[in-house]
Parts: C-alpha cells; structure tokens; sequence
C-alpha cells in the first residue's frame, strides 16, 4: 500500500539514469526532464483549448510521472543498506546490496558491502575464538574438579602424585589464560616494546636455559647448539618479547624433536637484519601448512600419527611469535630445509632499521 504505480509496474532492472556518474547530474536530468514533461503537456493542454484549471493538474502530474520513470531504482541501494544495517544490528549480514550505479550511492553501496563482508567476518572470527578459547579452558578445568572432588569424596587421597597433575592442570590453565591476554593485547594494539641493545650470544644462551628446563620436565632428552656469527653480534629488541619468541619457537621444537635429537639456534648478521635460526629434526613442517600454522588455535598433527590428533599444545604459541616479532618490524616465516622445521626471524639491528622498514 502507498507505492506509487511506477513503482511496482516497472521492471526490477529499470534504472535508466545508472549510466550517469554523479547525482548533481541525474537531479539536473530528473529536473529537466519534468519540467519539460510538464511544458510540453502544458503546451499540449492550451493547444487543445483545454483552460488552465484542467492543463495545470495534467502537467503536474505528467512531472511527477516522468520524475518516477527516470528516477526509478536511484535510492534502491539506500533502502537496500537501511534493511541491511537493520539485520546486520540483530547478528544476520545476508542482506545483499544490489549495486549498478556508478554515483555517489552506488559508492557508498560499494563501501558498505565491504564493511558488511569485514563485520561478518570479524563477528566469524569472535564467535570462533570463544569456541576455541572454552573448549580450551574446559579441559583442565574438568580435570582439576574431578580430582577435587575425588579428593573431597574421600575417593582419593590428595598425595603428590595427585597434587603434581592439579599443579599441571593449574599451570596450563595460567599459560592459556597469559596467552589469550597477549592475543587481546594484540587485538587492542597496546604493546609498547622497551628496546635495549643486547648480545645475541648470550640472550640465545638464555633462552637455551629455560628451555632445557621445559625438555626436562617433559622428559625429552634433546640437545641444544647454539652459533652465532660474528660471536659479538648484538641487536636492540624488547628482551622479554624476543624471550617469548624464542621459548615458544624451541617449546615447539622440542615437542617435536626425536628422542636425542639436536635443536640448532643460529644467527646471523645480513647487513641491517640479525637474522635468526631454529632449526630442529623432527618431522618438519609441509610447505602447504607453512602459513596456516601461525593462524591462532591451528594445531598440526603430531609426528607419525595419521589420524587429526592434535600436538597438545592450543595452538597459539606461533600467533603469539609472529606478532611479537612484526612489533619489532621484523618477519618470522618457515624457511625451506631439507630435514625438520626451520623458523627464521629476521629482524632489524637497530631502532633505526626498524623505522625504514616499517
Ligand atoms: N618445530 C616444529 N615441527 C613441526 N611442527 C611444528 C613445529 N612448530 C610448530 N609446529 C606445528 O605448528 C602448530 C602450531 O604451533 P603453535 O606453537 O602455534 O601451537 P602449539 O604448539 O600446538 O600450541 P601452543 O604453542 O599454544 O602450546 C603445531 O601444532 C604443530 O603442528
Ligand atoms: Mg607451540
């Protein structure tokens, strides 16, 4: 009710006016051609000794009718965006936007059909990341309340055994919780690196200690070397940041290391860049995963297993690596090698470099 006849008469496609680039032009058109259509009836009306009182009304009215033909489908998109903007309020980002005009609506159509296809995909993106991150904090939440309960039961004792695996539950739990903190730092864009010059012998050596610790208490006998070149090497990073690089890269290479195996860590100085090697002999990582894996809560197979069991980490320890590592303006990539994973960051040697590279 209350659509003017054109409206509903005229076919869909109908815009006559859509070659035309800009919407001062089309009004001009639209202008001209009622007022035309309205002369040139007006004209008719006093040929035809029809009086003014019925000449007037018919060149109104064929105005108005030429003003609907001719601007017929030109606020379509507008409607279109209104109807869009309304679902899109309420979670749904179906609602297409027919866009042919190639004016200023028919831009703003454009724009808005990518913020729309940008939403759809951020709010995929949010609802994906809180499956994962509850899936993820269920798991030892579950474990750490059934051997509570077992211990309040009287179903168990609470001996050091059990005490260990709540302790490893509850560690997972504070990595997990640390790590989606950094991921929504990440999102905020609020880190703030505090560079200092360091040696990249003995900040390798460092990260060296702390990993053979996480080998050990994993139980996993691996051997680290560690060769810089030239031995006085420095660079000026944020040293806790890179200390995250480095865990999560050999954390990693430990987990998939054979029994005995070695983890290499060398680095090199390619002109403004240090450019930094882990390198360990486990299964390696397949050229068409060498992307993905960086993508938060992507998890790959562990070594020899054909079926999806996951590595029993969560998957965002590479996310976390490369965001810190691109805050210092530098890359973190898998580079080609002929046995295991090789991850290379390249880096620039000073706060300078840092600047023209970013
Ligand atoms: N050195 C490596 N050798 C073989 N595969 C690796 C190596 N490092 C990472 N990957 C693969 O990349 C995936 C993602 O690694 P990432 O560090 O992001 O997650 P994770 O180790 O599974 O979990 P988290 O680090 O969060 O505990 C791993 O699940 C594994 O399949
Ligand atoms: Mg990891």
């Amino acid at each position: 009710m209350g659509k003017p006849a054109t409206r509903r008469s005229l076919p869909e496609g109908f815009r006559p006016l859509d070659s035309f680039g800009s919407i001062k032009i089309k009004i001009g058109l639209l202008v001209t051609g009622a007022v035309v259509a309205a002369v040139g009836m007006t004209w008719i009306g006093l040929k035809n000794e029809m009086g003014p009182t019925r000449t007037l009304p018919l060149a109104v009215v064929t105005g108005l009718v030429v003003t609907q033909i001719l601007a017929h489908g030109m606020t379509r998109p507008l409607r279109q965006m209104t109807e869009a903007a309304r679902a899109m309020a309420k979670g749904d980002y179906s609602t297409k936007v027919s866009i042919s005009s190639g004016d200023e609506v028919g831009e703003l159509a454009r724009a808005f059909t990518l913020m729309a296809q940008d939403l759809a995909q951020a709010d995929a993106l949010r609802r994906e990341m809180i499956a994962n991150v509850s899936h993820e904090l269920r798991t030892p939440v579950a474990a750490l309340q059934a051997e509570l309960e077992n211990m309040v039961d009287g179903v168990t004792e609470p001996d050091s055994q059990t005490l260990d695996l709540l302790l490893t539950q509850t560690r997972r739990l504070t990595r997990l919780v640390t790590d989606i903190l950094d991921l929504s730092r990440l999102d905020a864009d609020v880190v703030e690196l505090r560079p200092v010059e360091v040696e990249v012998e003995g900040f390798l050596d460092d990260a060296v200690a702390a990993a053979r610790l996480v080998a050990s208490s994993a139980g996993k006998h691996v051997a680290f070397v560690v060769d810089v070149v030239p031995r006085t090497l420095r660079m000026t990073v944020d040293v806790e940041r890179l200390h995250q690089v480095a865990a999560n890269l050999l954390s990693n290479a430990i987990r998939h290391s054979p029994d005995a195996g070695i983890i290499t860590i060398t680095a090199v100085s390619t002109g403004k860049w240090v450019q930094l090697d882990f390198k360990d002999q486990g299964p390696g990582i397949a050229p068409e995963d060498r992307e993905r894996i960086f993508e938060r809560f992507e998890r790959g197979k562990m070594a020899g297993s054909s079926s999806a069991a996951s590595s029993g980490g969560t998957g965002l320890g590479l996310a976390i690596a490369r965001w810190a590592v691109r805050l210092h303006a530098g890359s973190l990539v898998v580079a080609d090698s002929e046995t295991g994973a090789d991850f290379r960051v390249r880096l620039p040697r000073s706060p300078t470099a840092r600047k023209a590279a970013s």
